[in-house]
């Protein structure tokens, strides 16, 4: 924490949350809330809400959430100091120097400027492309088959022949060598002293979801080597937690996202409407990139190269998607090489074949693996049904895993029935995979599955929204029935709130300065259940309650060391009272 809680606190109570957030979206009112269309993914019904009561926002599309905090920190990329420093701002509190050190208040200054900085250098090369000098550039470009409109779209330019050039017009702004050499836009050698990093190349600048440049490519135009050089990480280019295109594709109104490893990959596919295809910029994909792209979608379709370092790629990439939760496909663009050249023989129709047949991410590992098995051989046939089978162990739900085996039979024409022996007796035999939705270590027990979070969730909006409902269910549930670790920690904060009759979810959301945790502290103070009447709302409550109970005295046994009488005793009394619980009046 930069700043003390109390100021902090004082700073957020200042900035009414709906007119921030009406700065940036249009909101109406709407009973008790205020909504409209989410600036975080795109639609076209609004299911973003803001909560004068909460002081929160929360989209029922796609998760988003949090307070006014999380909200400055995701839409304008500020960081937690920054947010703070600009709320203060706005409300006329002064902030005690002190507290900012002037370490962070550099580094803060130093973003801004290298922000600027990217901008004036894209908009000299953009301007530089279309001058005499940038005359073979266009021609490079228009040679790919790039109309006008992408080549603005893309904002691409270019850098001249002269390795002097940037940096003699940025020194002309009066920018300094210091800011320079952070920009990641120069090279520095004892022999020249600094000088252009691009030189002679087209030039590609990457934006982040905001549409700030953040770094940029640069491209040969020709076979020279290297082909493409890149921006080095500087304080704003993250290569990991950024993919190139995102800023248009978060907008592209589709269910799914398509993933690919190049520029000139998106920009085509662009180009030919498909508007929502991204990039890694020029690193394999990483569960950063993943969780990036489950705020903006649940399905990606991997279109990388089609030869044997794109197959790599894609299968390293497979479980990174997948732990994030999102689901896969693999798109196919044999014979071409990859989306660019696949799109300019076969054209936008053939290209939505491809991604209509794409196939599943599960069947694409099995097909790479064929390859180290001769299926033509019964004893490598059978090697290779042992290593499918030891696979399909992998689904740890009957019904999934049956889909699945199902799938592979038909697809390599053997019974389902011995397949299904084979896997199941696999099973048995060897210690289970590796979880694939997990990469964490996981407890004894696991707290309940979604279900049980959504009760979790639900208890603690209710306790929120309902004024009066703390106290009668106060005897009941306490904060330790909140088996998932966040939800505890806000639980436990909430019920002292309910207890000294104050609440305040904004002020618990604070308390997280990852906008991840934020976002998730905000669907726990937003999740409803459709209920009509107010019977049917004293049903829903009382089960949502037994449910907490029953789990969490699941989740407690199956804990419990079995030496501890004395807990076992408690749970055995939890247990009885819960009967009671149908005659709580609520
Ligand atoms: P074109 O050949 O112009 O069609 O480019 P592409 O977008 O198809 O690129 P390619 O598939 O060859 O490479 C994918 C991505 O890897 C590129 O967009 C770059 O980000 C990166 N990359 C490719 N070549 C180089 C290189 O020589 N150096 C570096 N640093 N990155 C490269
Ligand atoms: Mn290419």
């Amino acid at each position: 924490m930069y700043y003390a809680e109390e100021l902090v606190e004082e700073v957020r109570e200042k900035n009414d949350i709906v007119d921030v957030i009406s700065g940036y979206v249009k909101l109406q009112r709407k009973g008790t809330s205020y909504f409209g269309l989410c600036p975080f993914h795109n639609e076209k019904s609004p299911s973003f809400s803001v909560s004068p009561d909460k002081q929160m926002y929360y989209c029922f599309g796609c998760g988003a959430g949090g307070n006014v905090y999380t909200f400055l920190m995701e839409y304008e990329n500020y960081s937690f100091p920054e947010a703070v420093k600009y709320l203060a701002d706005r409300a006329g509190i002064s902030l005690p120097e002190r507290e900012y050190t002037e370490e962070e208040k550099k580094a803060a200054d130093i973003r801004t400027q290298i922000l600027e900085l990217n901008k004036m250098a894209a908009n000299y090369f953009y301007y530089q492309l279309r001058t005499e000098n940038g005359r073979q550039a266009m021609d490079y470009l228009k040679g790919r088959a790039l109309s006008d409109e992408t080549i603005k779209g893309f904002a691409l330019g270019f850098a001249n022949k002269y390795s002097n050039d940037l940096y003699r017009y940025l020194k002309s702004k009066g920018i300094s060598d210091e800011l320079l050499r952070e920009s990641g836009l120069m090279n520095v050698d004892e022999k020249h002293g600094m000088y252009d990093k691009f030189w002679n190349r087209v030039m590609f600048p990457i934006q982040d979801v905001n549409g700030r440049v953040i770094g940029f490519g640069g491209r040969v135009m020709g076979d020279g080597k290297p082909k493409y050089l890149n921006s080095p990480e500087t304080r704003v280019f993250d290569k990991s937690r950024n993919l190139y295109g995102l800023h248009i594709a978060r907008t592209s109104r589709k269910k799914y996202l398509l993933v690919c490893e190049g520029y000139m990959d998106v920009i085509s596919m662009h180009q030919a409407g498909f508007k929502n295809a991204v990039a890694s910029l020029g690193t394999a994909l990483t569960t950063q990139h993943a969780t990036l792209l489950k705020r903006y979608t649940n399905e990606v379709i991997l279109t990388y190269d089609s030869d044997e370092a794109g197959i790599r790629a894609a299968l390293r990439a497979i479980p990174i998607v997948k732990s994030a939760g999102l689901s896969a496909k693999v798109l196919n663009m044999r014979p071409y090489k990859d989306p660019d050249e696949f799109i300019k023989a076969l054209g936008a129709e053939a290209f939505q074949e491809r991604i209509d047949q794409a196939e599943n991410s599960f069947l694409f590992e099995i097909s790479a693996m064929e390859q180290d098995y001769n299926l033509k051989d019964p004893e490598g046939k059978t090697d290779f049904f042992r290593a499918v089978a030891r696979k399909l162990t992998e689904f740890d739900q009957e019904l999934e895993r049956e889909n699945y085996i199902q799938a592979v039979a038909e697809k390599y024409q053997t019974g389902f029935d011995s397949l299904r022996k084979l896997v199941n007796r696999t099973a048995l035999l060897t210690n289970p995979q590796p979880r694939r939705e997990s990469a964490r270590p996981e407890p004894k027990k696991k707290s309940g599955g979604d279900g049980m979070k959504k009760s979790q969730r639900l208890l603690l909006t209710w306790l929120i929204e309902n004024k009066g409902l703390y106290e009668k269910v106060k005897n009941w549930v306490s904060p330790q029935d909140f088996t998932e670790p966040l939800y505890r920690q806000v639980a436990e904060e909430l019920f002292q709130q309910l207890e000294a009759g104050e609440v305040n979810p904004a002020r618990i959301a604070n308390h997280y300065e990852d906008p991840e945790q934020q976002r998730e502290v905000a669907s726990l103070f937003n999740t409803t259940l459709r209920v009509e009447t107010p019977e049917e709302k004293e049903k829903a409550l009382k089960e949502t309650l037994y449910r907490v109970l029953t789990n969490s005295i699941e989740y407690r046994t199956s804990n419990l060391e079995p030496t501890d009488m004395a807990g076992l005793q408690q749970l055995i009394n939890m247990k009885r009272r819960l009967q009671d619980l149908g005659k709580m009046h609520v």
